[in-house]
């Protein structure tokens, strides 16, 4: 490619591409960001070589989410299975997310965006409770993308979580068993007033949802790519979406 047509492909690319269709964009994007550890290796770098090109990945992917108009992006960056992962990079992983609150929320600010983040965070490392604490106190008026973070997050643990509270009120008689319905249920969960996710993008080829917003992606699309988190770039999005367009949406209906 010349350097000319590597310009005008990242003009391009800073709009929505005339092949999609604005109407029928998802709202809500999930990414489980997976295949850091890969990228690294391959390049006989260590891990967390990958997780710091991976931060690089999702802040494009959020810029991109505000310039197409996807107006709810959630990334998948620390799962409750992850503490069984060696200690160094467990440690790496707590510092990074720690410091890219820190240096990004002047930039957050700026764009917009309103940040939350959903998981067990009274289990997280004090210093990064606060940052988290801040970002979110923060930004919690911008009008632009909502960008979600699931830190310390599991599916089943936060619907069991669900389950202690309105068992509690249940027995404390704010609520009457007849009235827990879906409505109600996704009232107690992490995720309370978030839309449901339209398309959850898996990279790095694995078929699978890994615990990963559970209750949510009932009827998710699902879109998986063998191209590793850190390569996941603005061409790969719009292949993403591009799939998404072309499936039949029919929520259990014919
Ligand atoms: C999965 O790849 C990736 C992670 C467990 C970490 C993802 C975290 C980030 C990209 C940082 C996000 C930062 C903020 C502040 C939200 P893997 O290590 O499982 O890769 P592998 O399967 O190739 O080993």
């Amino acid at each position: 490619m010349t350097a000319q047509s590597i310009t005008a492909q990242q003009t391009y690319l800073q709009v929505l591409p005339p092949d999609l269709d604005r109407a029928r964009l998802p709202k809500h994007v999930a990414v489980i960001m997976d295949g850091n550890g890969r990228w690294a290796k391959q390049r006989g770098l260590p891990r967390i070589m990958g997780h710091r090109r991976g931060v690089d990945t999702l802040k494009d992917l959020l810029r991109c989410c505000r310039d197409w108009g996807v107006e709810a992006l959630t990334a998948y960056a620390f799962s409750t299975e992850n503490w069984g992962r060696p200690l160094e990079e467990v440690d790496f992983l707590m510092t990074l997310f720690e410091r890219v609150l820190r240096q990004e929320l002047r930039e957050m600010m700026s764009e917009n965006v309103r940040i939350q983040f959903v998981g067990n965070l009274q289990a997280l490392p004090s210093s990064l409770q606060d940052e988290i604490t801040k970002a979110v106190e923060t930004t919690r008026n911008n009008p632009g993308i909502q960008f979600t973070v699931a830190t310390n997050y599991g599916g089943r643990q936060e619907i069991l979580q669900a389950c202690r509270s309105i068992a509690t009120k249940v027995q404390q008689g704010l609520i009457d068993p007849s009235e827990i319905d879906e409505a109600l249920f996704e009232r107690h969960l992490y995720t309370a007033g978030n839309s449901d996710p339209d398309l959850l993008i898996r990279t790095s080829g694995e078929m699978r949802i890994s615990n990963f917003l559970l209750w949510q992606v009932a009827y998710a699309e699902l879109y998986v790519t063998d191209t590793l988190w850190p390569d996941f770039n603005r061409a790969e999005f719009h292949q993403a979406l591009s799939a998404y367009q072309q499936r039949d949406r029919r929520f259990g209906k014919v």
